[in-house]
């Protein structure tokens, strides 16, 4: 990582952490039940547990050590979060969407259980974040938990992820020009990442007008995240990765890529990310944890 040593150590240490609390969570939150839904469970934990960089949490996380939150509560949430991810994944993976075979280094659920079942786990995952998000173990404050579902509701739906993907899909066989690409990138992807940061400071009480340079940190890291995954896409290495590459060209698809061209989208994701960074210079050392998370996202190459 171009980012100085201690910034590197602070980042492999939180990924790390954060990587194991989670699948620690998701082992604790989703038993296998002793009748005919373990087959249900069974899926749920292979797509949930073990594998992703866990951005969502890592964000969310950061974020609500901002402004002291118990980690415990935190960490929830991004379970949360991480769970509309991992669904929205599963379902991205299904043949009648993107037919991919790997995922995480490893069979795509439908391939490793089979289509039905990927489709419930999906749907399970899906409202199984909403179910954690309600639960008076992340805030005593029901207002809280009420702020969190409707952040977390808002960021999946067609405001959202969903709608993201709807694009993506007309993307294929569409000429959109750069203002529609962004807009979809953002509904897509950029929502859930801008949506962790949001519920950090939720949970952290913080007033609306004081999470301005937040919001544009989440904003700018977005566009820069799924600029990068594009460029992984195109000239990435499947084995690193841990998905198949040279699909969005195969598709056809509409990307960053295709409108900038590699080179500018490169220099267009660096600039982002630079100014996310810039959008945090009043911060002090609490939010270098944010700043090493920006430079990671566009340097990642999985
Ligand atoms: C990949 O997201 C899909 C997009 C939303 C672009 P991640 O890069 O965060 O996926 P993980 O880390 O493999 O779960
Ligand atoms: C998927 O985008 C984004 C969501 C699942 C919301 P992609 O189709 O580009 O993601 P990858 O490249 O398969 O991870
Ligand atoms: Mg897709
Ligand atoms: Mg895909
Ligand atoms: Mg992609």
């Amino acid at each position: 990582m171009a980012v100085a040593g201690v910034t590197d150590a602070l980042l492999s240490d939180a990924l790390g952490d954060i990587a194991a609390e989670v699948d620690a969570m998701f082992d604790a939150l989703l038993p296998v039940p002793d009748d005919a839904r373990a087959r249900l469970v069974e899926a749920m934990r292979y797509a949930a547990i073990g594998g992703g960089k866990r951005i969502r949490p890592l964000l969310l996380t950061a974020t609500a050590r901002l402004y002291g939150v118990d980690r415990d509560a935190a960490l929830r949430t991004g379970v949360a979060v991480e769970a509309i991810h991992v669904y929205s994944l599963i379902h991205d993976d299904l043949p009648c969407m993107d037919d991919d075979a790997l995922r995480h280094g490893k069979a795509t659920l439908h391939l490793a259980f089979d289509e039905a079942t990927a489709v419930l786990a999906g749907d399970a995952l899906h409202a199984f974040a909403f179910e954690v998000l309600a639960d008076p173990a992340i805030s005593a404050d029901p207002f809280v938990r009420v702020e969190l579902l409707r952040a977390l509701g808002e960021a999946s739906g067609l405001h959202g992820m969903a709608g993201g993907q709807m694009m993506d899909l007309v993307a294929e066989s569409s000429q959109f020009d750069l203002h529609t690409i962004t807009r979809l990138q953002q509904l897509k992807t950029g929502a859930l990442l801008a949506a962790s940061v949001e519920m950090g400071a939720i949970l952290g009480h913080a007033p609306p007008e004081g999470r301005t340079h937040l919001r544009g940190y989440a904003r700018d890291i977005g566009l820069a995240f799924q600029i990068a995954d594009d460029l992984i896409d195109h000239e990435g290495d499947a084995a690193l990765a841990g998905k198949a590459v040279g699909k969005d060209q195969a598709a056809g698809k509409q990307t960053f890529l295709t409108l900038l061209g590699p080179d500018r989208a490169r220099e267009q994701a660096r600039m982002l990310v630079e100014q996310a960074v810039a959008l945090l210079a009043d911060q002090g050392s609490e939010a270098d944890l944010l700043r090493a998370i920006a430079h990671y996202i566009i340097e990642r190459d999985h």
